[in-house]
Order: C-alpha cells, then structure tokens, then sequence
C-alpha cells in the first residue's frame, strides 16, 4: 500500500467530516510534513526551499543602496511573493493541524491552538509578518523594518533539518554531563582571569586593570579564538596564559565528545523505533519471541526505494538479504518474472551459497525493505536457527523451481 494510503484510511475513518475534505487535509499534512516521504512531500519540500532561498537573497538586495528603479520593483515584488506563499502555508498548516498524531486527542480547535503556539506555529507566524508590513507599504520606504522581519524567513531553514529536534533532545539527555563540563569552564575561566588580573594589573592596567577586562581575555584564550588583543607581560601571566590555552582545547574536546555520543545514541534509538515499526509488517518476524526480535531488530535498517528501483543485480556480489515491509518487488527469473509482496523476502540465495546473485530484482512499487547484511545474517544463522531454517526451506523451494522451470508462481513465503 503506498505510503499516504494509510493516512487517506485513517481519514475515512472520521466521521463527521466529510471523506474527501479529510482525505485532502490528511495529504496536505503529510506533504507539508515529510511523514509521508512520497513525491508530493519532495516536491513542497524543494519549493520551499527554492522560495525561501529567492526571498532571503531578495531581502539582502534590498539592503543595497543605488539599485537601479526596475531592480528594487522586481525585489519588492519577490518578497511579496515570498510572503505571500508562506501565509499561504501558514493557513494550510494551521487547518491541517488536527492531522497531527501529537494532537490525536484534542479536538480541532485545540489542535489548532496548540499549533499555533508551537515554536513552528510561531516561526510561521513571524515569516508571515512581512506581508502586513509590506501592506502598510513598508518596503520600498522604510525597508529595515520589513527587512528585519524577512530575515526572520531563515528560522524557516528549520523546517528542513530534522536534526534540530535530535539535538534538543541530545542537549536535554545530556544535560547533567554538559552542566558538568560548563561549571568546569567557569572555574578556569575565573580562575585564569583572577590569577593574571594579579599579575598583569600592574603594566597592563587598560588591558587587566579589572576582573571584567581579565575575563574578557580569558574567555578569548579559553575558546581557543585567540584574537590577540591582549596578552600577557609577566612571566607568572605567560605560564597562566599556557595552562588556559591547553585546559580550552580539553573542555572543547569533552563538549564535543558528549555531543558527538549523545547524537550517535539517539540516532540508533530513533533507527531501532523506525525499524522495529516495520518489523511487525513481516509475519515472518512477528512469530518471534520478544527477545529474540529485539536481537534482530538492532540488526535491521529500513529503506524505502521509489517504484522501478533496482535492488539487486544478477550476477553481482551478494552482501545482504531484503525483507519487503511494504510494497512490492518483481524477480526478473530467465523465464517469467515472480512478484514478492509485502511479507517476502529476496536476496538470500547468495548469502546462502556463497554465489553471485541469480536474478534482478526491481521495485514494481514504493517498498519499503528491510536490510540485513551478511555479517548480521551468519551471525543470526547461529542465534536464530528457526529463523534461518524457513529461509533456507524457502531457499530450496526457489532453486528447485528455477531449475524445474516450472514457471512463475508466486507462493507466499
Ligand atoms: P539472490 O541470488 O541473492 O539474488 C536474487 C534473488 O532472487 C535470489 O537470491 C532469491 O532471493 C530471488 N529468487 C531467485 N529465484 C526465485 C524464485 N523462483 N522465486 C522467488 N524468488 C527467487
């Protein structure tokens, strides 16, 4: 089933409203939203960006002086335009709301509301700002105004790098380690200020004749930004000079390495949820006990191919088999193709026999699969007999059926 079906049954499934009003809204969502990853959420999502990047260099035109009449018509024009599409956008967004599963038991209104007051919500309420501000015709007079509010469009960058919600989460996960690695900054940022406040002060008064002024020397040392402003005279201030130098590329390198962790982590957790979503889609997996599917489930990665897609290549190298979560695949045998459908699975052959691929396989489909590569497979094979056992059984019955050529009949696995 393609990937905005299952939005379109779920929205046949609400009641009071009409089907085809929620059938439109759910897709709106989905599109505006990437949670559908089909071609109308690409499409929205290149727009976007196309928009954004005309109205952002359009705004800083606009900064430049001596343009000539045509020039700033043709500026002013875009970011009208620029505005207008992302009020429009903000519209679809706000009446699309209650698609949200985060606001499933709200009703519309609330849903609504709750949205609007999201940073999103506030972020394309700020961009819309400019088209009130060029109605009062603000600018081609007074564009500093319309332009500081345009270059409020960057916030909309967001909506492109999903890994903004990862790292507020990887911030928050790691809070208590990052308030550490801070508090250990402080204590040598003060220190360091506080030691060559004493033994600068005296031939440097303008540069360390306060703590404020000393600060601002260790926080440039510290961060390793070395402007060079100020530095210090006295041997005592020197050698305090070193050890704030070497103690910087520490804190930075910790800060680093807790931040670098925390994203891998949370990466991995949101792949094993990902995946885990599309393992029950496998009967095959499903039969599993919950221990032995968690055991695979960290061996999985999910991938969705468009329709047409080659998988797979005869006659090369085997390194992983393919479990088809959603959608469809066609086996192009020498003799008839076979289809594989949602529950089947490909690929294995190779791993099996240790021999080039027999077959090209190609997406009839949007199919999502499920990856599992030839290392994780022969370790499974010891782990997971039962599993193994069925694919191999599976196997036999392929290889006795290409050789028999007794024709494609797609029996389900
Ligand atoms: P492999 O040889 O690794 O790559 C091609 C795949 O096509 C093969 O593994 C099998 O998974 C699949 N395949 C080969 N023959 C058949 C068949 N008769 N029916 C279904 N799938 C097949």
């Amino acid at each position: 089933m393609p990937p905005h079906c299952n939005s379109w049954a779920k929205a046949l499934k609400v009641g009071s409203v009409p089907a085809t009003t929620s059938t439109l809204r759910s897709r709106i969502h989905a599109a505006l939203n990437h949670t559908d990853g089909g071609s109308e959420s690409q499409r929205w999502r290149s727009l976007h960006l196309v928009v954004l990047g005309a109205g952002l260099l359009a705004v800083a035109l606009s900064s430049v002086d001596d343009l000539p009449q045509f020039a700033q018509r043709l500026i002013a024009f875009v970011i009208v335009l620029v505005a207008a599409v992302f009020l429009v956008e903000y519209g679809l967004r706000l009446w699309a709301a209650p698609e949200s599963p985060r606001y499933a038991d709200r009703t519309e209104g609330s849903a609504r509301l709750r949205w609007a007051l999201s940073p999103a919500g506030l972020i394309g309420l700020l961009a819309i700002m400019p088209a009130f501000a060029i109605s009062v015709r603000a600018v081609a007079a007074e564009s500093d105004l319309a332009a500081l509010f345009c270059f409020l469009w960057i916030l909309k960058l967001g909506v492109h790098a999903p890994a903004m919600g990862t790292l507020a989460r990887v911030i928050s996960n790691e809070r208590a380690t990052l308030a550490s690695v801070l508090i250990i900054f402080i204590i040598v940022l003060v220190s360091a200020a506080t030691a060559t406040y004493f033994f600068e002060r005296a031939q440097q008064p303008d540069a360390f004749g306060s703590l404020p002024a000393a600060l601002w020397w260790a926080v440039v040392t510290l961060t390793t930004t070395g402007y060079g402003d100020v530095v210090p005279h006295t041997i005592a201030g020197k050698m305090v000079g070193s050890v704030v130098m070497v103690s910087g590329i520490l804190v930075l390198a910790l800060m680093t390495g807790i931040l670098a962790t925390g994203f891998s982590e949370e990466e991995r957790r949101r792949e094993y949820l990902r995946v885990w979503d599309q393992v029950v889609k496998v009967p095959m997996f499903a039969e599993l006990g919950t221990v032995t599917l968690s055991e695979i489930v960290g061996k999985l990665r999910v991938r969705h191919y468009p329709p047409r897609f080659v998988v797979v290549r005869r006659d090369e190298p085997g390194d992983a088999m393919f479990f088809i979560a959603e959608g469809e695949v066609e086996v192009r045998l020498p003799r008839e193709p076979v289809r594989l459908r949602q529950g089947g699975f490909f690929g294995e052959m190779a791993l099996l026999d240790r021999l080039p691929r027999n077959a090209t396989i190609v997406t009839t489909l949007p199919t999502t699969l499920l990856v599992l590569y030839a290392s994780d497979f022969y370790e499974i094979a010891a782990h997971i007999p039962s599993l193994v056992a069925a694919v191999e059984k599976e196997a036999r019955r392929r290889r006795l059926e290409n050789l028999g050529g007794r024709g494609a009949v797609a029996k389900p696995e």
